[in-house]
């Protein structure tokens, strides 16, 4: 595997190695990278689950808001932790809530640098002056998201009408399958 995106993210972040030395802590924190990655995991299956039902029952239009609704600012419980949950993009149709800091952007490029059957078992820990997340990739792993994300000409013109009027900037068509599309941010609730 090509080290440079690796080299990258450990430049930008500070990667929660330092925790691992000190015992009792390192356990909590394996607990609690756990637990967060088991939160970004009930969050894709959960948001899957419900865009297939809407889109079979209502179609694609009727099915947009749930990629919308179903994003950010969404407070889990795993044990006795508290997360959030919010998502980032490789490219974003939602500027407001979705576009990645630089050092969020070196973690997607890291994601982007591996093959996506690997992928989809990466995470990346990010623990900084008792903030705590874990960044877990979005892959466009199943051809429904192409319905919204794929090349332009596939999309309905209904819905490309529709993004065009909510999203000035969407910059998020385009995608084929197994793209790298954005990670699930999960952070621990102080
Ligand atoms: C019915 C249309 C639709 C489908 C199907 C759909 N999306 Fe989305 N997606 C959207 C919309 C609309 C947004 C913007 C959400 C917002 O306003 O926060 C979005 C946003 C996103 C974002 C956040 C980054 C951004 O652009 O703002 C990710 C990541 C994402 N979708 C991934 C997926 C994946 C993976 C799938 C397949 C499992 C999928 N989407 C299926 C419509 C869709």
């Amino acid at each position: 595997m090509n080290t440079r995106p690796i080299r990258l993210v450990v430049a930008a972040l500070v990667v929660f190695a330092a925790s691992c030395s000190r015992g009792d802590a390192g356990t909590e924190d394996a607990a609690l990278v756990s637990a967060a990655r088991a939160v970004a995991q009930d969050f894709a299956k959960a948001l899957l689950a419900e865009l297939t039902t809407a889109l079979q029952e209502k179609g694609p239009l009727g099915a947009v808001d749930v990629c919308r609704e179903h994003a950010p600012g969404i407070a889990r419980t795993a044990g006795t932790q508290a997360f959030t949950v919010r998502r980032i993009g490789t490219r974003v149709r939602n500027r407001s809530t979705n576009l990645p800091t630089d050092a969020e952007r070196a973690i997607l490029d890291r994601f982007g640098s591996i093959p996506a059957d690997v992928r989809q078992k990466e995470f990346v820990p990010v623990r900084d002056d008792g903030h705590f997340a874990v960044y877990v990739p979005i892959t466009i792993g199943a051809p429904l998201c192409l319905t919204c994300h794929g090349p332009v000409e596939s999309i309905a013109p209904e819905l490309r009408a529709h993004f065009a009027e909510r999203y000035p900037e969407d910059d998020t068509v385009g995608y084929a399958l197994s793209d790298l599309r954005g990670a699930i941010v999960v952070e621990r609730v102080r």
